[in-house]
């Protein structure tokens, strides 16, 4: 109990502390470090993980949802706009040469087929991903399916 008491109680003094050593800045100039030196051009950020744009993913296995191979960091995806159905619905895919979305991606949840992507397949990237050259986080083993 006293060991908590000595904490809580540091712990006030350094608020108090801090407190009172916040400077007051109401009408003072802001002064940088190097003085008044306009601030340069930031650098660009480097482009650490460009994202690997390539023909086709192949598929690791059978129903795999198929691997983005083009950048997608353009493209809203929101409530009311979705715009990789501009290349990627029927009949735009043909116009744009891309690939049509699954015919699966047309049955709602009860499975009636609807003109129309349906609901639970709106959000394409809780299952498509795009791919960057990256080093894995951790080892992975996993090896794909041989379909034997
Ligand atoms: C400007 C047109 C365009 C837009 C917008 C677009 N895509 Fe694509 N997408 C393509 C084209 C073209 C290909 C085929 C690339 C190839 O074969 O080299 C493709 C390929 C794909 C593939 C691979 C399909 C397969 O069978 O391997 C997936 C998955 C995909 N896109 C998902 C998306 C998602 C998700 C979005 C939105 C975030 C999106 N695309 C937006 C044009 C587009
Ligand atoms: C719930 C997961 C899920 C969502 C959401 C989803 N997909 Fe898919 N997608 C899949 C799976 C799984 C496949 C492969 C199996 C199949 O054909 O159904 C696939 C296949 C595809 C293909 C390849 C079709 C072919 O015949 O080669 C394209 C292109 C595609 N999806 C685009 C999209 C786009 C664009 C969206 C958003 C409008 C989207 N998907 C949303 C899971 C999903």
């Amino acid at each position: 109990m006293r060991g908590k008491i000595s904490v809580l109680l540091a712990v006030v003094g350094l608020c108090a502390g801090a407190m009172l050593t916040v400077p007051a800045f109401a009408g003072e100039p802001l002064r940088a470090l190097r003085g008044n030196v306009a601030g340069e051009d930031p650098d660009p950020v480097p482009p650490l993980f460009p994202v690997r744009e390539a023909g086709r993913y192949d598929r690791a296995f059978l129903d795999q949802p198929p691997m983005i191979p083009h950048r997608v960091d353009k493209y809203e995806i929101d409530l009311k706009v979705n715009q990789c159905l501009r290349c990627h619905d029927w009949p735009d895919n043909v116009r744009e040469k891309a690939p049509l979305i699954s015919v699966s991606h047309y049955y709602d949840r009860a499975g009636t087929k609807q003109d129309k992507v349906a609901g639970q397949r709106w959000f394409c990237t809780q299952c498509h991903a795009p791919q960057v050259d990256a080093k894995p986080l951790v080892t992975n083993r996993f090896q794909p399916a041989t379909g034997k």
